[in-house]
């Protein structure tokens, strides 16, 4: 794969140790889905490292000094339905105050070509920066679908955050989108003749809700 300004590979032995356990066949629905949130809070630390901020004044015990805070209502975070949903809270637990919005996309089993079937955005998200959510950055196809869609609405600061990326994906987006900055936690191999991701972790809207 060829080099990109706009992707980012947080690589850490934390996120090493996490990808791990959603990778192993072995691993539970209820570890799955507390691991694939444990990681997007640990993404999420890095990614928001420039994070709307604002000044304010507090009183600690002693005199006043001047503190920067997140700016409140700065950050909206979209997963893609489905396995998207199992990001959020992780952001949420760093980001409380975030809105979020919901994309619906399904891969056509055939063509593997997204097909929208849901959204619903907050309003005002144009001005917000946005967090895209999805586990799995496969074709790419999903992504750029949702990326495409959330400019239309006339987003503007846009990001993507995917636990694996496969190289044909990140390379498919960072094309299509060269100002979305793109955050994985490791690229993989390839794709197989199925469209999955190897090594990968297999069907991650499976395995967090436990529905194969
Ligand atoms: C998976 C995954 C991504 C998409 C990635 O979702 O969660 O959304 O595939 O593939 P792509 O990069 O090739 O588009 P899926 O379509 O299986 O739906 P689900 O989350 O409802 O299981
Ligand atoms: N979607 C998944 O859930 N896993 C893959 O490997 C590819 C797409």
């Amino acid at each position: 794969m060829k080099e990109y300004k706009n992707v980012y590979i947080l690589d850490h032995p934390l996120i090493r140790h996490k990808l791990a356990i959603i990778r192993d066949k072995n691993t539970n629905t209820k570890q799955f889905r507390e691991v694939i949130s444990e990681l997007a809070t640990l993404m999420a630390y890095e990614s928001f490292k420039d994070v709307p901020t604002q000044k304010i004044v507090v009183e600690t015990p002693l005199e006043t000094v001047e503190q920067t805070v997140v700016k409140e209502n700065s950050i909206a975070i979209v997963p893609i339905l489905r396995a998207g949903l199992g990001m959020v809270d992780g952001i949420l637990s760093l980001f409380p105050a975030a809105k979020v919005g919901h994309i619906g996309l399904y891969r056509d089993e055939e063509t593997f070509e997204p097909k929208e079937y849901y959204c619903k955005l907050p309003v005002g998200i144009e001005e917000k920066v946005v967090m895209v959510v999805d586990p799995m950055l496969a074709t790419g196809g999903s992504a750029c679908d949702a990326i495409t869609m959330l400019k239309k609405r006339g987003c503007k600061k846009i990001k993507l955050m995917s636990i694996i990326g496969a190289p044909e994906g990140v390379s498919k987006v960072a094309d299509a989108h060269p100002d979305v900055e793109i955050y994985v936690s490791t690229l993989d191999r390839c794709l197989n003749e199925h469209c999955y991701i190897l090594p990968g972790l297999g069907d991650a809207g499976d395995r967090i809700f436990g529905t194969k």
